[in-house]
């Protein structure tokens, strides 16, 4: 078969011809008859070919082409979706004893004495991918996304051959996991064609594979190579195998490729002799890895094991160590945060790191620059960091680049201590450095520019309002103009700029359609979610997860506004009730109370909020057992499982656990050597129980 790049025109039409013929008609056999004439991957192949036909000459396209006939229409923006099991993140390492400390834990958490096994495999450099497949048959493929809803991809998906449109021998209920990649020969390939097009090139095969998948054309993804590896799942109507490794097996016979270098390790040593023996062929793999994955093989522990907040106790990620470079330290901005911390940040004479081209780099604050760290001890042996200096450029994965050493041979002569500025370079406000804190902050709060935009730019991003259209770079052409200056502008632009002299349509870049498409983004976001607006605020100190636990604490605007309204600084009831939910300290109760006592940032938020509808926090179905709702208190020895295992099970189970017996107390589970608590319980007249009473009471649950 010719090549799609060598074919005339002429043999190109009659072709897509031929095959939306072969492919309607191995359409029908397979779903009206079913009784497919073709294999899978014969299917797979015509299909891949027409699009890639399809993606070289465009105009030719047919127009009942066999591409638009499933999924999504190209052309179509993607459609959110939202995964039915939690796509996750993998807590990183790069230290041996920190592998130590992970399998140390989880023996720990298990009361396992001696070697578990774990899986080691590549850390695959790409973009993850769910793949949902009912009946066998491929009916859905998602981006990550932020975990919990992702992009539906599904066209793009399936022009990629290593995912096969349909599975034998696979439960009901199947999502394949894995890592969807661009091997170097195709990147490289990729880019020079670009660049003889007069596309845009990419900085590294991740960002092709992921500009790639997210194309709203299926057919350039077709014509672009990419490759899956498997190796996860997520809903799964029946497990497919009792292990890690059992189950990855599964996934490779039923025709995904899973990572060949996939090996199972009877202990830490193992794990770190495979991670050496991987970084030792990493060149030579033809794809980018950026470590070794470990997980605890047996899949009833793993269960046992659970999840934090955003990733499962039982994987973590070795990661190779940062790639250095040395280079030119030209100049050093200060740029200005959303909560005024003064960042300085090296201009550098671009240099190589890792494949990419760096520029900039973090100076992290002014005591870094001088050789000192926050408690005031010396880092880099004392040296400082002077414009003009020949320096190290450190690179680690995703992380923002920095400054990490410094040549004193190679300093200029002329070359000055470095003067960190006193005042805000954006708005002249004074910039003061409060005792403990590394950070020199502007004093000018909402009334300084820069934090202005920068809290617009985190209050419309992805995992705040997320306002389709309103990106950092409208809010800051609109800031510019004096069009918004806060939150609450945005949600009144439609009433001041949707007509009369000033209207966002007769702006630069916007048109009539845009701009009704940007209020009708905005309209759709008056209803909110309430973690998503506390996180939105933008308040020192509060991120995703801590804006997650307070609407959860707090359940709707009303009662949490009411709290922080009420909060003493340090004292009261209302205090004692914010610092007591878990993963709340005093630093973020501090911040928060006093920014609702802040009479500015206060008005600010409240006129945010009448233009909203904030949704109240809807309380997960109460889990049926025993001790839902009931508030428990261990203490003693616990010898079926340790402390934290016993605390995540009860809580999953619905139960409050609480460190200290009180009269609100339900239950005492007392192992031997109990004490104090047990006498609190007994006085109290608490139920105690021991610690089979706990397993009887509990069940299987
Ligand atoms: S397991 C629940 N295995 O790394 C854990 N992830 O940093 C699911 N990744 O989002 C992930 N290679 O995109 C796993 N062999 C591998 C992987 C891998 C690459 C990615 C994945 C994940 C990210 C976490």
């Amino acid at each position: 078969m010719k090549a799609v790049q060598d074919l005339s025109e002429t043999e190109a039409r009659a072709e897509l011809e031929r095959l939306a013929k072969d492919i309607a008609s191995a359409n029908l056999a397979y779903h009206r008859d079913d009784a497919p004439e073709i294999s899978d991957a014969d299917y797979d192949a015509l299909r891949q070919r027409n699009l890639a036909i399809e993606a070289r000459f465009p105009a030719m396209k047919l127009e009942d082409s066999p591409t638009d006939a499933v999924g999504a229409a190209p052309g179509d923006a993607f459609t959110k979706t939202r995964h039915a099991v939690r796509m996750l993140s993998l807590e990183n390492a790069f230290e041996e004893e920190e592998i130590e400390d992970f399998a140390g834990r989880i023996r720990k958490f298990l009361g396992h004495s001696g070697e578990l096994l774990f899986t080691a495999e590549p850390k695959i450099d790409g973009l993850s991918l769910s793949l949902r497949y009912e009946d066998g048959q491929l009916v859905q493929a998602a981006t990550r996304g932020d975990g919990k809803t992702g992009e539906n991809v599904t066209a793009n998906a399936r022009t990629i051959t290593d995912i096969p449109e349909r599975i034998e021998g696979a439960p009901a209920v199947l999502e394949v996991r894995g890592e969807v990649y661009m091997t170097h020969a195709a990147f490289e390939a990729l880019n020079e064609r670009q660049a003889q097009t007069g596309g845009k090139t990419f900085a590294n095969p991740r960002n092709a594979a992921a500009g790639s998948l997210r194309q709203l054309d299926p057919a350039i993804t077709a014509s672009r190579p990419l490759r899956f590896f498997a190796y996860a799942w997520g809903e799964q109507s029946a497990p497919l195998a009792p292990t890690q490794m059992g189950s990855i097996e599964a996934l490779a016979a039923m025709g995904f490729s899973t990572n060949p270098l996939t090996v199972l390790c009877d202990g830490v040593s193992a794990m770190v002799a495979h991670y050496r023996q991987i970084e030792q062929g990493r060149a030579t793999l033809g794809y980018d890895i950026d470590g070794v994955v470990y997980k605890v093989n047996d899949l009833a522990l793993q269960r046992r094991l659970g999840f934090r907040a955003a990733t499962p106790r039982w994987a973590i990620a070795h990661k190779f160590p940062a790639q250095l470079a040395w280079t030119r330290l030209l100049g050093i901005d200060v740029q200005v945060g959303r909560t005024g911390a003064l960042s300085p940040v090296a201009r550098l004479q671009p240099v190589t790191v890792g494949g990419v081209v760096v520029r900039n780099a973090t100076l992290h604050n002014e005591d870094y620059i001088t050789g000192r760290d926050s408690r005031g001890e010396q880092i880099r042996g004392g040296k400082d960091i002077r414009i003009g200096d020949w320096v190290q450029v450190y690179r680690a994965g995703d992380v923002i680049p920095k400054v990490a050493d410094v040549d004193l041979a190679q300093r200029p002569a002329d070359a000055e201590p470095y003067r960190f500025p006193d005042r805000c370079p954006e708005c002249g406000s004074e910039a003061l450095r409060i005792e403990g804190d590394a950070v020199r902050r502007c004093t000018g709060g909402l009334i300084c520019p820069a934090q202005a935009v920068e809290r617009l730019k985190h209050f419309v991003s992805r995992n705040a309002f997320d306002i389709e259209g309103l990106g950092a770079k409208q809010v800051e052409a609109f800031y510019k103009d004096g069009w918004i200056a806060q939150p609450s502008d945005i949600f009144e632009l439609k009433a001041r700029y949707g007509e009369g002299m000033k209207q966002v349509k007769n702006r630069e870049g916007w048109g009539e359609k845009s701009a009704d498409k940007l209020f009708a983004a905005i309209d759709a976001k008056r209803r909110i979610e309430l973690n998503r607006l506390i996180f939105a605020l933008g308040i020192r100190h509060v991120g995703e997860t801590s804006a997650q636990l307070l609407a959860v604490h707090y359940q709707g605007w009303a009662q949490f506004e009411a709290a922080m309204t009420a909060s003493r600084l340090g004292e009261g009831a209302e205090w004692q009730e914010l610092t007591a939910i878990d993963g709340v300290g005093a630093v973020l109760a501090a911040s928060l109370v006093s920014t609702f006592d802040n009479p500015a940032e206060r008005a600010a938020i409240d006129t945010l909020v009448a233009h909203l509808d904030v949704q109240d926090v809807v309380r997960r179905a109460p889990v049926e057992s025993p001790v839902a709702g009931k508030i428990v208190v261990f203490t003693g020895t616990l010898e079926k499982m340790s402390r934290a295992e016993a605390k995540n099970r009860a809580e999953a189970l619905g139960a409050k656990v609480s460190g200290s017996v009180s009269a609100k107390t339900d239950l005492v589970v007392a192992g031997p050597g109990a004490g104090t608590k047990a006498k609190q319980a007994e006085a109290l007249g608490v139920r105690m129980i021991d610690e089979d009473a706990w397993i009887a009471l509990i069940g299987d649950a």
